[in-house]
């Protein structure tokens, strides 16, 4: 679990005290900041000392191991070791924090990591401060790579935040497409984790949490305000709390083939998927299409047309791989009900 947790508007100032005691003599604390935020007023209030260093990440696309390991290379090179890494933004950028941390310390490629407590060593102190809300990359124990052969995270107890810190007001300026497409994502963790086979007190107590505040803010609301924002960042964080005892389920499962092969985001990707699994999650998917035309978003259809055979090999191929996840959805026999032939069916009609 995430040692520190701060919450609350404006919390980002308290930045620079809760770092300080982390400094370590010679070696600079990086801010890795996404490139959003390139000329925003944030960067102004990042605490930045002596040799410290502002990075903005390019998030274009989504992290990739070779981008992991070539920040953490140029950060070795130029100072040896660092006192810490801060992820500022939103899924992506904190991923590519905490994997940077991880190879700070690792040797090799972050693609020797990509699987289930694989990672050898602790990362470098590392904060998290998300500026997008529903991924609960701030709390989870994994963090989401496309390497040469998979999309899969580095999953270790090493893995999460040192630090964390949630404050609302950062989120303020996202976009309505992204913030929903974001915030999606947790609601999502939030059916999966709780019709999954994998549930228990634990994950249900923060997954029903989670799916009241994402439907005070996407049901319920009529118009996006402060209070908004403040109840998405704790639905995203105890959404994660839910999946870090459970699992998720179809959506993400079919979602990483999907990101695989075509770069489809995360966000945007798992509502594709949703859009069409009322097998799976019949109540679930009712509410999200209602959100989705109460919302005003258009969710993208028709984006697997006129792909090649062996281009839903791969993807079949990626999302078969995610096994804990189909055993999680389906149960034990998951492989009887799943078949790469229905999971072909389903990838066409996406
Ligand atoms: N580690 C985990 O547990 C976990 C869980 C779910 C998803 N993920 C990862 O998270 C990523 C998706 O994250 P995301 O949905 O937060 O999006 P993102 O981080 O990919 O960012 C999406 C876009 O929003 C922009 N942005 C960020 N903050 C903004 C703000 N405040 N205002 C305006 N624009 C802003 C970014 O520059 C980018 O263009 C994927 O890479 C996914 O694999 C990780
Ligand atoms: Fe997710």
């Amino acid at each position: 679990m995430v040692g520190y947790v701060v919450y609350g508007r404006g919390s980002f100032n308290q930045l620079e005290e809760i770092i300080e005691p982390h400094r370590k003599k010679g070696a600079p604390v990086i801010f890795l900041a996404d490139h959003f935020f390139n000329s925003h007023p944030l960067i102004n209030r990042i605490p930045v000392d002596g040799k410290d260093k502002i990075i903005f990440a390019d998030v274009t696309y989504e992290p990739k191991t070779t981008y992991v390991d070539q920040l953490a290379q140029e950060l070795k090179e130029e100072f040896g070791t660092v006192s810490g890494v801060v992820g500022i933004g939103g899924g992506s950028t904190m991923d590519l924090a905490k994997a940077v941390s991880l190879m700070m310390n690792n040797p090799g490629s972050s693609a020797d990591y990509q699987g289930w407590d694989l990672v050898k060593f602790p990362g470098v102190y590392k904060v998290g401060i998300p500026t997008l809300s529903g991924t609960g990359a701030e709390v989870s124990r994994t963090t989401v790579l496309t390497g040469p052969t998979k999309k899969l995270g580095m999953n270790s107890d090493f893995t999460p935040f040192d630090q964390i810190i949630l404050d609302p007001e950062l989120t303020a300026d996202a976009p309505a497409n992204q913030r929903f497409y974001t915030g999606m994502d947790c609601y999502i963790h939030c059916i999966e984790s709780l019709t999954g086979t994998y549930l228990n007190e634990f994950s249900k107590s923060y997954g029903e949490k989670a799916l009241q505040l994402c439907r005070d803010v996407f049901v319920k609301k009529d118009s996006w305000d402060a209070e908004s924002d403040d109840k998405l960042m704790m639905a995203s964080y105890a959404g994660g709390m839910s999946i870090a005892y459970s699992q998720v389920g179809v959506a993400h499962a079919v979602s990483y083939g999907l990101s695989y092969l075509l770069g489809t985001k995360h966000g945007i990707g798992n509502c594709i998927v949703m859009n069409h699994l009322e097998e799976y999650y019949p109540e679930g998917v009712k509410e999200f299409k209602y959100m989705v035309e109460k919302n005003k978003i258009v969710i993208p259809t028709g984006i697997t047309k006129g792909l090649s055979d062996s281009d839903f090999e791969k993807m079949i191929n990626v999302s078969m791989g995610m096994k804990p996840l189909w055993e999680n959805a389906l149960g034990p026999d998951w492989e009887k009900i799943m078949t790469r032939e229905s999971l072909h069916i389903l990838f066409e009609k996406l």
